[in-house]
């Protein structure tokens, strides 16, 4: 058994989620957790609330609240949602806890010790206006590399460059809009990268036959260009205060302590049980331990660079990310999500439109990995009526229907099996081995595409033998073929329960079985078809999928603003 560590970016406590943040690392990360748990693995599956810096101080003015209120009621927001969606979490914690200042402080002290940080004045840009110094996202403007003129002042989200306030090109304050601004001196602590670049080169440069293209060539693309300094102190009220004399209006810069929080939330789940969890064995001379991150492309550079580099500098043995998975952007439309345009549909109203695991199959199937996806209503009634109603489901009840009026509704005795049961039970190994292997490689697309395929022989095998025929002439012949498709129907469930854990759990209830110890380690048909034995009893109960009619699909679009 292997020890499979997995954190999914942690996802600002001010932003709803919408449907690209969840396939942006949140599901693909839970799907990853639930297959290497049925793989037997033991998991410790982190997430929790990024809660400092700029975003929340602008939230929390907005609506008028103390900013600690303001971050607990989004931070309950995403973890009541984010159950809603199955996420499988070992702990969902958050950013701004006591467990993760310690930690935080202890990295600081040990990289200060080391001599990796550095006191330098710099120029910051200062409102007149609002009086006071505008960090990250309290100043946008044009981006100097690629002229997007929304550009925040720590990042450009349109080409992921991590950019500094002074950079801008037009900057103007966000909380007041003015342009009122002046360039004063202030003096911030610095990361000195440029020392850590050549070992931080040389941990990339293990990584290569392992790290997807896309998330090894940020990283490359980003040592060609030379480490900088980076700043880690920021002038803002709202973050963990910073141990240095001088540094009473300051706090440590939100993207210090976010990747942090990685470590800070495992000690909050680990506190929670002292007696049982060690979060120090996971992240601390941990040698048997295999770290999985999930993140979208422009949380790469911090995760391969700065973070690496931070844990580098402590000269302690820290868990860094073994594979990374940098996803792409999911569009909605073709278009940005946008909650104050009204533009696209948000993870809590998608969850009171349509269960889970509609969402979570449709999300998986197109997951944004090579290059951004797009969603669109007509794709997602298009992929849940013939996917999930047409092929699963209908296999599920046809076969439970056809089996309850003629033999009963238990599983049949059957006789020996033919030539062509043999060779379903062959084509289906050969998918399950291909699935298996696409979700032990996170490919997800490729992953979904044979689990379709696998439900598909299903409906081939039934179709070609024809039961409803056979059971004229040869009752034990009939018998056979649904027993055989009713472990079908059970080898279904298993497969698909990473992506779909309640359709899995509402299949298995049919059985009077749940779907606890089902295992995908060693998957063998030949004796996963021979699971449910004769005499078994099973009840068609409710159906799994319902269609989506094309005026529900037109009702939607108006709603949550497609085509408008
Ligand atoms: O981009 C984001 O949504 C960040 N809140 C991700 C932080 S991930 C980690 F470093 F905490
Ligand atoms: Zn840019």
């Amino acid at each position: 058994m292997s020890r499979i560590l997995i954190t999914s970016a942690l996802p600002y406590v001010n932003g709803i989620p919408h449907l690209g943040h969840m396939v942006g690392c949140l599901l693909p990360s839970d799907v990853y957790a639930r297959y290497q748990r049925m793989m037997g693995n033991e998991v410790l599956y982190i997430c929790g609330t990024d809660e400092h810096g700029t975003p929340s101080e602008v939230g929390a003015a907005k609506e008028n609240m103390p900013v600690e209120e303001y971050c607990t009621k989004y931070h309950n927001r995403h973890k009541a949602v984010y159950e809603k969606f199955n996420l499988s979490f070992d702990f969902f914690g958050r950013t701004s806890t006591p467990q993760n200042e310690e930690i935080v402080n202890h990295i600081f002290n040990q990289l200060d010790k080391n001599g990796f940080i550095e006191e330098k004045t710099i120029k910051q840009v200062f409102s007149i206006d609002d009086n006071r110094f505008l960090p990250d996202r309290y100043i946008t403007g044009t981006c100097p590399h690629c002229g997007y003129d929304k550009a925040r002042g720590d990042q450009c989200e349109n080409c992921t460059r991590v950019l500094e306030p002074t950079e801008l090109i037009n900057p103007r304050s966000t909380i007041s809009g003015s342009t009122n601004l002046e360039v004063r001196e202030t003096k911030h602590l610095f990361l000195k990268l440029p020392e850590l670049e050549k070992e931080l080169s040389e941990w990339v440069k293990t990584k290569e036959p392992y790290w997807p293209d896309v998330a090894y060539s940020i990283a490359q693309k980003w040592l060609k260009e030379g480490l900088q300094e980076r700043c880690i102190t920021r002038d803002l009220k709202w973050g963990f205060s910073v141990p240095r004399e001088g540094y009473d209006d300051k706090v440590f810069y939100v993207w210090f302590d976010a990747p942090i929080g990685y470590i800070g939330i495992s000690k909050q789940w680990a506190d929670e049980k002292p007696q049982e969890r060690d979060w120090c064995s996971w992240w601390l001379d941990a040698k048997d331990v295999y770290y999985v991150e999930f993140m979208g492309k422009d949380n790469v550079p911090f995760h391969s660079i700065s973070f690496p580099a931070t844990l580098l500098g402590t000269r302690e043995n820290w868990t860094k990310v073994d594979y990374l998975k940098g996803m792409s952007y999911l569009t909605f439309e073709g278009g940005k999500f946008s909650k104050s345009e009204h533009r696209g549909i948000f993870a809590e109203d998608a969850i009171e439109e349509f269960p889970a695991d509609y969402w979570r199959y449709w999300l998986m199937s197109n997951a944004p990995e090579a290059s951004d996806s797009s969603f669109s209503f007509d794709s997602f009634a298009g992929v849940v009526n013939k996917d999930l109603n047409g092929v699963l489901g209908n296999f599920v009840s046809r076969v439970m229907k056809m089996t309850a009026s003629k033999l009963g509704e238990e599983v049949p005795a059957g006789g020996e099996l033919q030539t062509v049961d043999v060779e379903l039970i062959a084509n289906l190994q050969e998918k399950v081995d291909n699935y298996l292997k696409y979700l032990k490689e996170m490919e997800f697309r490729k992953a979904l595409n044979e689990l379709r395929a696998i439900w598909v022989e299903g409906n081939n095998y039934i179709s070609a033998t024809e039961p409803w025929v056979v059971i004229k002439e040869n009752q034990e012949r009939a018998a056979t073929i649904l027993r055989i498709c009713l472990n079908l129907i059970r080898i279904f469930a298993t497969l698909s329960a990473p992506i779909m854990p309640e359709t899995a759990e509402k299949i298995m209830a049919k059985f009077n079985m749940t779907t606890e110890g089902l295992l995908l380690k060693n998957y063998d048909i030949k004796t996963e078809i021979n699971a449910l034995k004769a005499g078994q009893k099973f009840t068609i109960g409710e159906t799994l999928f319902e269609r989506i009619t094309p005026e529900k699909v037109e009702e939607l679009k108006t709603k949550y603003g497609s085509g408008q």
